[in-house]
């Protein structure tokens, strides 16, 4: 497993040394489906120099990324990759984005990589072993109440045509809470909670590329994730609430 950690904390950083170099440049926007899911051609560069590292190293393992898909191997061990989180954020050079690499044996994530290349954070988190942030122990805030939270959100690329766009919870949550952020990387907002800078997150109609590597950085720094129902999640659910733990409860009524 040692290996396998050190390939994914060398080729993330790889990465996010292109994304950076790409990032203010023209670059190539296409559109994938309706008229704000977008990808650029860095996207796409970024995605193929992690697979290309990963599988000259491990030709075995099964590959789950965002832009191209699945690649069926063995299904024991399965990574998930999104290679930029945030892509509208980094078309329009707003600096909120990030890599996410998590890694899973036996359908369980092992390890989970997030890079800021803006900020140059990088969040990890070992399964039992704590979460960090560049190599310093991070948890969750103190955060008692919905009233004194600072929560964050998102909203799903067919916010236009679906019912379920999450536009009611976000004002009744602005009315309840100190405010809601819509930051526009569902990876670094819960990183962002994982290390206490907010206190609360919940989505909606996300992939498990987008919540993979998140969710056990989380988990590992204390907070507590449930579907809407304040059931186990599970990283392919379409509904997330992810906070510290102490608001949980609270935000549960709230959702719909
Ligand atoms: C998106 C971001 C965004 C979330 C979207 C995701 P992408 O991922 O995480 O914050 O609201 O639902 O799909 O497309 O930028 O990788
Ligand atoms: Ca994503
Ligand atoms: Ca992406």
């Amino acid at each position: 497993m040692k290996n396998i950690y050190n390939l994914a904390e060398e080729v993330i950083e790889k990465a996010s040394k292109l994304i950076l170099q790409n990032h203010k440049k023209i670059r190539k926007i296409s559109y994938k489906t309706g008229d704000s899911n977008l990808v650029t051609n860095v996207d796409k560069e970024a995605e193929a120099l992690i697979i290309k590292e990963i599988i000259s190293r491990y030709p075995e393992h099964s590959i789950i990324a965002e832009e191209s898909g699945l690649r069926k191997r063995n299904p024991k061990h399965q990574w998930f990759i999104d290679p930029i989180d945030g892509t509208t954020n980094f078309a329009h050079s707003y600096p909120f984005f990030c890599t996410s690499i998590a890694y899973a044996e036996n359908g369980i994530v092992q390890f989970g990589l997030i890079k800021d290349p803006i900020a140059g954070d990088l969040y990890t988190a070992k399964r039992n072993k704590g979460a960090k942030l560049n190599g310093r122990k991070i948890s969750v805030s103190k955060t008692k109440t919905l009233r004194e939270s600072l929560l964050i959100t998102g909203f799903p690329y067919d916010k236009k045509t679906s019912r379920l766009n999450n536009l009611k919870n976000f004002c009744n949550l602005t009315l309840a809470t100190r405010g809601v952020r819509r930051d526009g990387a569902a990876a670094l907002d819960l990183c962002f909670i994982a290390s206490g800078k907010a206190d609360g997150y919940w989505e909606l109609k996300l992939s498990p590329w987008d919540v993979a590597a998140g969710v056990l950085i989380l988990e590992e720094a204390g907070g507590k994730i449930t579907d809407f129902k304040g059931q186990k999640y599970n990283i392919f659910d379409n509904q997330i609430i992810a906070t510290n733990g102490f608001i949980h409860k609270e935000l549960l009524k709230h959702l719909k």
